[in-house]
């Protein structure tokens, strides 16, 4: 399956991406965790990546469309994938159609704004290998270490309330149109993100048949 996953940020998409990739064994592409990789290592791109990410700003399109050009290219994609954080623009969703790989599948993941400003307060990440824990929804065994490294737990920089809802604007004003984009071609399908994770991970499986 070519799947896409839409939603504004902290929807639960790469909640819901772990889930589809254990459950179909094909590779999740985040350009977000692509991005903070290379922020972390310190590479040309992540360089001129941090100001905008830090900023809840959008990477310019042709860093990004560059960056899933060159993954999608390698060998774990040819069965199929999970684009978590692509396309956001409608100049990427055009460069995505480009590259010929036929999405099979687009589905958006519906929460409401003032429920991801909260959720996003609890979001715990590992500074060393970026595992993923809530304060609430999904905790360590001990607080503040990584059940997978030991290393520390922190809040992302762009979690932080004003940037989200800076993220939260730039999503509503360039991604989502993205909906309409593929609604048009009959690719779109939606669920509505529950409190519980194992919830909406059942509405996920059950809009894409498997
Ligand atoms: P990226 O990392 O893609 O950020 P995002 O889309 O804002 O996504 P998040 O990781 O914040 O949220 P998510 O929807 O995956 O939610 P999660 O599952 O973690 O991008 C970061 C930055 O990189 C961008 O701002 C931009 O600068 C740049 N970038 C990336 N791609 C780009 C592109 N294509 N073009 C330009 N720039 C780009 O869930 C959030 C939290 O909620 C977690 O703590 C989780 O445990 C919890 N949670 C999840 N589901 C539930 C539930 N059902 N109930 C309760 N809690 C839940």
């Amino acid at each position: 399956m070519k799947l896409i996953l839409l939603g504004a940020p902290g929807a639960g998409k790469g909640t819901q991406a772990e889930k589809i990739c254990e459950k179909l064994s094909i590779p999740t592409i985040s350009t977000g965790n692509i991005i903070r990789e290379a922020m972390k290592t310190g590479t040309e791109m992540g360089k001129k990546a941090k100001e905008y990410v830090e900023a809840g700003k959008l990477v310019p399109d042709e860093v990004v469309i560059g960056i899933i050009k060159e993954r999608l290219a390698e060998n774990d994609c040819a069965n199929g994938f999970i684009l978590d954080g692509f396309p956001r623009t409608i100049p990427q969703a055009e460069a995505l159609d480009a590259m010929n790989f036929g999405i099979d599948c687009v589905l958006s993941i519906e929460v409401p704004d003032e429920k991801i400003v909260t959720r996003m307060s609890g979001r715990r990440v590992c500074i060393t290998c970026g595992a993923s824990y809530h304060t609430e929804y999904k905790k360590p065994t001990k607080e503040g270490v990584c059940d997978q490294c030991g290393a520390e737990l922190v809040l992302r920089k762009d979690d932080a309330p004003e940037t989200v809802l800076e993220r939260l604007n730039i999503y509503h004003d360039q991604t989502e149109p993205l909906k309409g984009y593929y609604e048009k071609s009959g690719k779109l399908k939606t669920v509505e993100g529950q409190e519980e994770v194992a919830d909406t991970t059942a509405l996920v499986f059950a809009a894409l048949g498997i």
